[in-house]
């Protein structure tokens, strides 16, 4: 066996070890070096827990393997299980999947840092090419970069001048990427992420009538792709409604009788955060219809004068309280019918 061959056998070795050794250990263990060496002889892999120095880890500079990610040992040799906040958890990630070729390394994120590494004595350390931490130094667009190498085009194809891009939010805004979860990707907790900075959403989430997003079966990213698109306010879709009929196919028709402000925009009616009108209404009927339809019952013209009041030749009188109360208690196919007897929307 050359020594080539042997190298790569003996990473590929470690990876199944050190994959092994993650499952076999307790949640919330350190990783590193003295962990990775306990999980090859947990994994009963005694035979290569000697490492021939730098055969692993092709790039480190004096001798050391790499921990969690291919060629880390650069950045290991001091960023170790000692390291806070903890970074060797990347290795529980998407983002460690050694064995993946497309895997990224440290580098591939924080820029290859010659200076950082050359350090040596007490002082501070210059700073890598790129840090990602709170107050960091490094220009958003610079940060974006590094992400954007990998994940440029299928969801984030319009990511360049869409509103957070304009508004220089960083991936790492909202992706965290060496905690083992990343809270964004999650419908139970991607919530919190957003509203960090969208305040007006987080109030209305505590409305009486919401979309079940606090409950986690909903997430902001169903109706929303944060990394841009082509419809208003990064809306999935195109328009409002094609956002809105993923999930109320119902809504859409077509419809024998349609009703034309359903059919132009849900949100002329409904908000879809949250509000204190149930179900999701920006003002309480009757005085919603009466907005529009203000003409009288017998008028023959819906969008004409004084609706509300007198309803003389209607067919069917409604009394004084239902009127009051809700049209709805006679026009209850207020998104359309399909009913050939339906044009009132009454069926
Ligand atoms: C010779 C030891 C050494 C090596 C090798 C090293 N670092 Fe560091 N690094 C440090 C020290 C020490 C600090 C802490 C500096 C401080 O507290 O301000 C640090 C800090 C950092 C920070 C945080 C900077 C900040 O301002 O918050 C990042 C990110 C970082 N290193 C990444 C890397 C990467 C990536 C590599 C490999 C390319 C690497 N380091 C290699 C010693 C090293
Ligand atoms: C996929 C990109 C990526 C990779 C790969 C990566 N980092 Fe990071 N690193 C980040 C981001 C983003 C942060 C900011 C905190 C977070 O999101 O977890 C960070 C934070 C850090 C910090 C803490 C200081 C700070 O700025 O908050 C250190 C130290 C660090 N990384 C070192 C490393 C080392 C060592 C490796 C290799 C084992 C590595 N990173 C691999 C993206 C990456
Ligand atoms: C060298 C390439 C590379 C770089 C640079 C990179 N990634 Fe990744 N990323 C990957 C790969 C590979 C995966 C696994 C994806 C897959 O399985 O399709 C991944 C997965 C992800 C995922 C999905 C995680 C999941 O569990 O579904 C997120 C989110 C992500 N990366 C964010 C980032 C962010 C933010 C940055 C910059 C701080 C970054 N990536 C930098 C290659 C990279
Ligand atoms: C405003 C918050 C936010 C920002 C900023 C953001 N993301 Fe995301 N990202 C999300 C959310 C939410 C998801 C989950 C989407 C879903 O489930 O449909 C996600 C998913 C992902 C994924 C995994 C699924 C996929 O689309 O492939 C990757 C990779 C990713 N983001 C990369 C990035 C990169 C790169 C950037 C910076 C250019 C970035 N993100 C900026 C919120 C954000
Ligand atoms: C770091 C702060 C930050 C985070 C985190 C963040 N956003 Fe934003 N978001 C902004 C800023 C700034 C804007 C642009 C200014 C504005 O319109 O409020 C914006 C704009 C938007 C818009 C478009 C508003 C418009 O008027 O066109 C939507 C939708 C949105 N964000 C959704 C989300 C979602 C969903 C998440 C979580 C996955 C999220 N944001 C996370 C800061 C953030
Ligand atoms: C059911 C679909 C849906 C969900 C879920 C949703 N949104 Fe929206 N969001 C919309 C629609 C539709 C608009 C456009 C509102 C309008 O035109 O009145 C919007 C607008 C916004 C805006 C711009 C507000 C403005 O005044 O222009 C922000 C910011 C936003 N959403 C953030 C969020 C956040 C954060 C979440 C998760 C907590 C979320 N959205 C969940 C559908 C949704
Ligand atoms: C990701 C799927 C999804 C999308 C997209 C979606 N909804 Fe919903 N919607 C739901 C779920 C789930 C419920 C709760 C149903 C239940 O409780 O039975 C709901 C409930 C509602 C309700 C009734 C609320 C109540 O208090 O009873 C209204 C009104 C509503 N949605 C309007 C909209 C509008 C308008 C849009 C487009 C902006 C939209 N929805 C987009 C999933 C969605
Ligand atoms: C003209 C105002 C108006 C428009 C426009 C409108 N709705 Fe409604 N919607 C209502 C009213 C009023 C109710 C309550 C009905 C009731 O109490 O009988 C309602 C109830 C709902 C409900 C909960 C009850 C049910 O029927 O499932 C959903 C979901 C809903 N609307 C979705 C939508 C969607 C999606 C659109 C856009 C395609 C839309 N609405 C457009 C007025 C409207
Ligand atoms: C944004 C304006 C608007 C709102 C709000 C509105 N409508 Fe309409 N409505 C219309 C228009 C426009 C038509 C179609 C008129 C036409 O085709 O001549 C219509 C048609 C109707 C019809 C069928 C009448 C016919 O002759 O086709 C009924 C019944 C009706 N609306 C009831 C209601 C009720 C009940 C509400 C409140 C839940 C309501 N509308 C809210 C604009 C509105
Ligand atoms: C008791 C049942 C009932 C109630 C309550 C009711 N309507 Fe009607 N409405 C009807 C019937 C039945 C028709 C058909 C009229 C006809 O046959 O000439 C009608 C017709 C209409 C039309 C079609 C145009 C017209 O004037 O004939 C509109 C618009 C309308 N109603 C709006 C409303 C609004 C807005 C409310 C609430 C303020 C409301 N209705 C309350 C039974 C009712």
């Amino acid at each position: 066996m050359n020594s080539k061959i042997k190298a790569v056998t003996l990473s590929a070795l470690v990876a199944v070890c050190m994959i092994a050794g993650n499952v076999l250990a307790a949640e919330g263990r350190d990783m590193g070096k003295a962990i990775a060496k306990m999980y090859l002889s947990e994994a009963g892999a005694t035979e290569i827990q000697v490492q021939p120095a730098g055969e692993v880890g092709a790039e480190a500079p004096s001798g050391n393997k790499d921990i969690v990610l291919k060629g880390d040992a650069k950045c290991t040799a001091c960023h170790d299980e000692a390291d806070s906040p903890k970074v060797l958890s990347i290795g529980k990630t998407s983002h460690g999947v050694k064995g993946d070729a497309r895997t990224p390394t440290c580098t591939s994120c924080h820029g290859e840092s010659d200076a950082h590494i050359a350090y040596k004595g007490s002082a501070k350390p210059p700073k890598p090419d790129r840090v990602f931490g709170k107050n960091t130094a490094t220009p958003v667009a610079e940060r974006n970069r590094a992400c954007l190498t990998c994940h440029k085009g299928t969801a984030r194809t319009h990511w360049e001048g869409s509103q957070h891009q304009n508004a220089q939010v960083a991936c790492s805004d909202c992706h965290t990427t060496h905690a083992p979860a990343d809270k964004v990707l999650n419908k139970k907790t991607q919530r919190e992420v957003c509203f960090a900075c969208h305040k007006e959403q987080r109030a209305d989430e505590h409305k009486i009538s919401t979309h079940p997003i606090d409950a986690g079966k909903v997430a902001c990213s169903d109706c929303h792709n944060p990394h841009g698109s082509t419809g208003p306010k990064l809306l999935k879709k195109n328009t409002v409604n094609e956002t809105c009929f993923l999930c109320h196919a119902e809504k859409r028709g077509p419809f024998l009788w349609a009703h034309q402000p359903v059919v132009e925009e849900c949100t002329i009616c409904h908000t879809p955060h949250g509000s204190n009108i149930t179900p999701l209404l920006k003002t309480r009927p009757p005085f919603m219809c009466q907005e529009c339809h203000d003409g009288s019952h017998s008028s023959g013209t819906p969008v004409g004068p004084n609706a509300a009041g007198i309803q003389a030749g209607l067919t069917v009188a409604p009394n004084r309280n239902n009127v009051g109360g809700s049209c709805m208690n006679c026009h209850r196919q207020i998104h359309g019918s399909n009913s050939p007897a339906g044009g009132f929307l009454q069926r």
